[in-house]
């Protein structure tokens, strides 16, 4: 039987192969822009080539599995098998082993990740969390300690790090000596609710945050005055409102590998886009995208937990989408409130999914910080408080 496609008489191959390297050769393929045929082609006369013996493959469960092979290549293959005392499908899950890993994915861009830092509630940590966690993502991992677990993380950190203030308060911006676009400039909100009116393209209303340990890495997109009329904008806006943060920053994503939206301690629309925004999009892994939500270990600020995951399940209801928390981050911790600050503690780490990425006590470095104008991590680079905020970043590494 020949195939009528892509150029030469093809027959066919007709196997088995697991169903994990079937998965995996069928996403590389798509990754590299060949069909499977190619790849199992290119696999064979690498293992007909390959010299050294190669490691077995666990086949049990193998599903049948076929393709087409240039004409003779099967049986030149099958001839191999039986001289190098192996199975076909042995042969066969070997080769297509080989290929992938011959052909590697790594010149592929991975999508930026979108971590939307959020609570309605004010003052629990919101900025804190969002300044440091960018920071740290940011941070030259040279610069920071080094045990094996923490060298072993930072090959994925040292990371192109946008920070979005999307807080119309500014104090992201505000802390980090940045005065927020005043109102009827362009912003981001420009390019949220008029995109026609937008003169500058959203890169260059970013500024760089200037230290030695986040080289050119480090960026923020200011807060806008104009935020304050943002949900009732939306209201009156003509277009997928939902989707109006994902359109906004799209042209920016590829200059980044994560985002981090700081949010406004509110639930209204210009929450729900920020919500959508961090959705786990088609094809991307898991834990790559999704919420961080900092607490506090008081019961009020359960509640306000209690409200945020209402909003976030009818949102993905609405729109069929999944939303990932990936992490709590307890702020503000000081076990001397006694009993309710420890049985808080308990009960957030008890749910288990949200995890609690970290613990974090009343720290006098984040004040300083925050009152001097200073990028937290050049601040105090050694403070407890720079050290939970690398914590974080590993853990979502
Ligand atoms: N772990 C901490 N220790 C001490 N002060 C903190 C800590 N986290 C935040 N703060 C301070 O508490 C205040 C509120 O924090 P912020 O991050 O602005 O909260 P939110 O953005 O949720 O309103 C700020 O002055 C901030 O510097
Ligand atoms: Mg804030």
């Amino acid at each position: 039987m020949a195939s009528p496609t892509s150029g030469g008489e093809r027959e066919k191959l007709v196997s088995k192969l697991p169903a994990s390297l079937r998965q995996a050769l069928k996403v590389r393929s798509a990754q590299l822009n060949t069909d499977v045929q190619n790849a199992v082609t290119a696999g064979i006369r690498a293992w007909r080539d390959h010299q050294e013996p190669l490691p077995h493959v666990d086949t049990a469960g193998a599903e049948s599995f076929g393709t087409w092979l240039p004409e003779g290549l099967y049986d030149d293959f099958k001839t191999d098998c039986a001289a190098r005392g192996v199975s076909y499908i042995q042969g066969l899950a070997q080769a297509v082993a080989l290929w992938i890993e011959q052909n590697p994915a790594s010149d592929q861009p991975a999508p930026t990740r979108r971590l939307i830092v959020c609570n309605q509630k004010g003052g629990v940590g919101k900025t804190a969390v969002t300044a440091g966690l960018a920071q740290a993502l940011a941070e030259d991992p040279q610069q920071s300690t080094s045990t094996q677990a923490v060298a072993q993380a930072a090959a994925r950190l040292g990371l192109r790090v946008l920070m979005v203030d999307y807080d119309p308060q500014g104090h992201l911006s505000h802390q980090l000596g940045l005065k927020a676009v005043p109102a009827g400039e362009e912003s981001l909100i420009t390019h949220m609710l008029n995109r026609e009116q937008a003169r500058t393209s959203l890169i260059d209303l970013t500024v760089g945050i200037e230290d030695e340990r986040f080289g050119d890495r480090l960026r923020i997109l200011p807060a806008a005055f104009d935020a304050f009329l943002l949900d009732s904008g939306l209201t009156m806006f003509r277009g997928p409102r939902h989707a109006a943060l994902e359109r906004a920053l799209a042209p920016l994503e590829e200059h980044f590998d994560v985002i981090v939206v700081d949010s406004p301690p509110s639930l209204g629309l210009a929450m729900d886009a920020a919500i959508y925004y961090g959705r786990l999009r088609d094809g991307e892994k898991p834990g790559s995208s999704g919420l961080i939500i900092p607490v506090e270990a008081e019961d009020t600020s359960a509640q306000a937990y209690g409200m945020l995951i209402n909003q976030v399940g009818s949102l993905a209801t609405d729109y069929e989408i999944e939303v990932e928390q990936l992490g709590l981050v307890v702020n503000k911790f000081d076990s001397r409130r006694g009993y309710i600050a420890t049985s808080s503690l308990d009960k957030w780490k008890s749910l288990g999914a949200p995890p609690v990425l970290a613990v974090i006590g009343d720290l006098k470095e984040q004040r300083e910080a925050v009152r001097l104008q200073r990028a937290l991590l050049a601040y105090s680079p050694e403070s407890d408080q720079a050290h939970h905020m690398r914590e974080i970043a590993r853990r979502l590494a």
